[in-house]
């Protein structure tokens, strides 16, 4: 086959077959339909000729197992969507879910083939069904690399990971010529759906890579991450992963208002380089992201002190609620650590829907039959204890270190609202709220009541970390669901 290798580079980007390259092992990718063409013979389309009509599909290996692949050909066609262009990618999945491996996109196209009018957009139609199809059953991922418009997004946005590229990708409804027109609103291309937008507010996008080829590694190692289908199993040990006391024993500040990093804390868990994470310049407010334990796959859930005292928000909880339900799916176990003020408070976030947000995170842990083993690091206060995978919610085991705090709500907030009257008005108002602050602090911030009422099943060193959430996770390892009522499904706060 010939490629117009040559007229994609001059956009700046990479062919369809070299970023097939890229992403499977050398030599390893197999063709299929490679002879279909459209069958319009509309507008100047008579006799028209375009290879495999502007889409490559097949098969290929990326560290020895098997996934299918679609990527559009910006060359034939501006990679535009014709009635022929979308039964294959819709045939691609189809045929991912039969063979029970994950479906890679690589999305570059000018969106439906205009010529092809409403048979194109079957084509799309055809490509939403089965991206539904499919959720949960084998893993999907798209990778941006070029425009992405219209209805051409939601393919994209149907799919579990959406992989950006600085500076290539664009995805919008409708462009920036449109934009203006009807909302007389002067915007570019980048700011209406470039990478940093998407990666960074939209939420959209769930991995960011300054070039086509950090992307591609970057997919590569998500799926060193993830199981290949719901049905491969996470635990799966590496005998040669040693047990380790973890280097955490000073990462908690003594002052109970400092921040720090919980990615420290994760690093030094988790095995040697094995954390990915997902949408990590979105909602850092929390962390998620895939790891391994002695060789265990698992997804991991964490508040981040260090932006906004790690407060749940409305996109924290999509965040997170969307990525328990990723690892549910597919029978990840779930860490969830723990340090949290509470759900933020405040007109512009209820206005948001913080309730509806919020409401996803708890609806996603109890639905969520997943091993799911809990850390209380430090905080865990009012609703938000709640959400963050406690007992209540379905937690298998749940750990605290000694300076877990878990209550209603922090000393100060709690001292003002259960003695505002006796301190009204005090010349020693001052001293009273210092004493009511140290019997508040003393009676509830240490996992100690929770232990007793069995909310936390053991208080643990740092330093055993590791080796803990490794033999609880191993005890879970043959977990099976306790039936839920006879129902077709819940219907999930979205
Ligand atoms: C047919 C198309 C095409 C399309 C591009 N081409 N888009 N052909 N249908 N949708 C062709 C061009 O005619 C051109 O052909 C070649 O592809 C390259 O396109 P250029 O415009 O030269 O490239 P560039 O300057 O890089 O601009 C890229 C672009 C622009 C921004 C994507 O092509 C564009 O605006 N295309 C139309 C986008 C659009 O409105 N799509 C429909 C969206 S609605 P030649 O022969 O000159 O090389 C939609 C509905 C889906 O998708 C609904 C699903 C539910």
């Amino acid at each position: 086959m010939q490629y117009d290798l040559e007229k994609q580079h001059k956009k700046g980007k990479l062919h369809a077959i070299e970023r097939i390259d890229l992403l499977v092992d050398r030599g390893s990718f197999v063709e299929i339909d490679s002879g279909v063409s459209h069958d319009c013979h509309d507008f100047g389309m008579e006799g028209k000729q375009t290879p495999y009509d502007g889409v490559i599909t097949g098969f290929g290996i990326v560290d020895g197992k098997q996934v299918g692949i679609y990527a559009q050909d910006f060359t034939v066609m501006g990679g535009s969507l014709g009635h022929a262009h979308g039964r294959k990618i819709a045939r691609m999945i189809e045929l991912c879910i039969e063979s029970r491996c994950p479906c890679i996109g690589i999305n570059d196209s000018g969106g439906a083939r205009i010529q092809e009018g409403i048979k194109s957009l079957a084509g799309y139609g055809d490509i939403f069904f089965q991206n539904t199809i499919a959720s949960g059953y084998i893993p999907q991922i798209s990778i941006i690399a070029g425009p992405c418009a219209g209805g051409a997004v939601y393919s994209p946005g149907l799919t579990d990971f959406v992989f950006v590229i600085d500076k290539v990708s664009q995805m919008f409804v409708t462009g920036p010529k449109v934009v203006k027109a009807v909302m007389n609103e002067d915007v570019t291309s980048e700011q209406l759906g470039g990478a940093a937008m998407h990666a960074g507010e939209s939420g959209v996008a769930h991995v960011f890579s300054k070039n086509e080829k950090e992307c591609f590694q970057k997919v590569r190692m998500l799926l060193r991450s993830i199981p290949h289908c719901s049905d491969e199993h996470c635990f799966i040990k590496d005998d040669n992963a040693k047990k380790r006391k973890c280097k955490l024993d000073d990462v908690i500040p003594q002052s109970k208002t400092k921040a720090y990093d919980v990615k420290d804390i994760i690093i030094e868990t988790f095995d040697e380089d094995s954390f990915f994470e997902i949408q990590k310049e979105f909602a850092r407010n929390a962390v998620v992201g895939f790891a391994k334990l002695a060789g265990i796959k698992v997804g991991i859930v964490a508040n981040q002190p260090n932006v906004m005292g790690g407060v749940l928000n409305c996109d924290a909880s999509d965040k997170i609620a969307r990525f328990v339900n990723y690892c549910d799916a597919f029978g990840i176990p779930l860490v969830t650590m723990v340090d949290v003020p509470g759900y933020l408070p405040g007109s512009a976030e209820e206005k948001k829907g913080i309730i509806r947000h919020g409401a996803k995170v708890l609806y996603a842990y109890s639905r969520a039959t997943t091993p799911k083993v809990t850390l209380l690091l430090r905080k865990a206060f009012g609703g938000a204890y709640i959400a963050m995978c406690s007992k209540h919610l379905g937690a298998d085991f749940v750990f605290a270190w000694p300076s877990a705090e878990i209550a209603v709500m922090g000393a100060q907030g709690a001292v003002d609202v259960l003695y505002a009257k006796q301190m009204s008005g005090k010349a020693d108002k001052e001293d009273l709220r210092s004493q009511k602050i140290q019997e508040y602090n003393e009676k509830f911030l240490s996992p100690d009541i929770a232990v007793k009422l069995g909310y936390v099943d053991d208080v643990i060193k740092p330093q055993d970390t590791r080796d803990k959430l490794f033999m609880f996770l191993w005890i879970l390892r043959n977990k099976k669901a306790t039936p839920m009522p006879d129902k077709k499904h819940g219907n999930m706060p979205l």
